[in-house]
């Protein structure tokens, strides 16, 4: 990670979930249903960071469950990923939102809150050694290449991860959901390449 973290938690991915949950490093657990962790096989070579859980993942407490996770699965889907060998995860883990009505409307998690949760992430990486990162958007490339990185002009670049990995940066797929014709065929197109890059480098 861009920044680093001197209190890496210790433990197992199941250890890490079970301690994660009872997270009070930032004030976001009191409005949050519950934490959602990362989910996938430790073996996983290949993790997928995203920015933080939405209203959906905040309910059923797993990663890209909902409208993003949908786009995200079928592109995976496309280029011949199954989703039950990555591990995925988020830069942080608990769902932002202001009442609105019924509604809870997603609110981007701020600089302190995105540091209170960066031990866990790294943690994740620690545990797992992932071969292969991918960065989804904007706030976890961020986190991982520092806050000079340009997502526009530096997508889709490999770089050097750590010792033995490689990663990169893509579309986040809420940003995809964002956009609209012309822009948004370009940037599914983008996403479905910087995947199938990926799942060339796992072959
Ligand atoms: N769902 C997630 O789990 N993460 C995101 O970044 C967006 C939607």
């Amino acid at each position: 990670l861009a920044k680093p973290v001197d209190d890496i938690p210790a433990g197992s991915l199941t250890q890490l979930r079970r301690d994660a949950a009872a997270c009070r490093r930032c004030p976001l657990w009191r409005d949050a249903t519950r934490t959602v962790f990362g989910r996938g096989p430790a073996r996983a070579r290949l993790m997928l960071i995203g920015e933080q859980p939405g209203a959906q993942e905040d309910l059923q407490g797993r990663p890209f469950v909902g409208p993003a996770g949908r786009l995200l699965r079928e592109a995976l889907a496309e280029v011949g990923l199954d989703p039950a060998d990555l591990y995925m995860t988020n830069t942080v883990k608990h769902f932002k939102y202001t009442p609105r009505g019924k509604a809870r409307l997603h609110k981007r998690a701020n600089e302190a809150e995105q540091a209170a949760c960066r031990p866990w992430l790294a943690a994740e990486l620690a545990r797992l050694r992932p071969r292969v990162v991918i960065a989804l958007g904007a706030m976890a490339a961020g986190t991982m290449f520092g806050s000079g990185f340009r997502l526009t002009r530096e997508r889709g670049q490999w770089r050097p991860f750590g010792p033995q990995a490689e990663a990169l940066a893509t579309w986040h797929p809420s940003a995809i959901l964002r956009m609209r014709g012309e822009d948004r065929a370009a940037a599914r197109a983008d996403l479905l390449g910087d995947l199938a890059a990926a799942a060339r480098r796992l072959a």
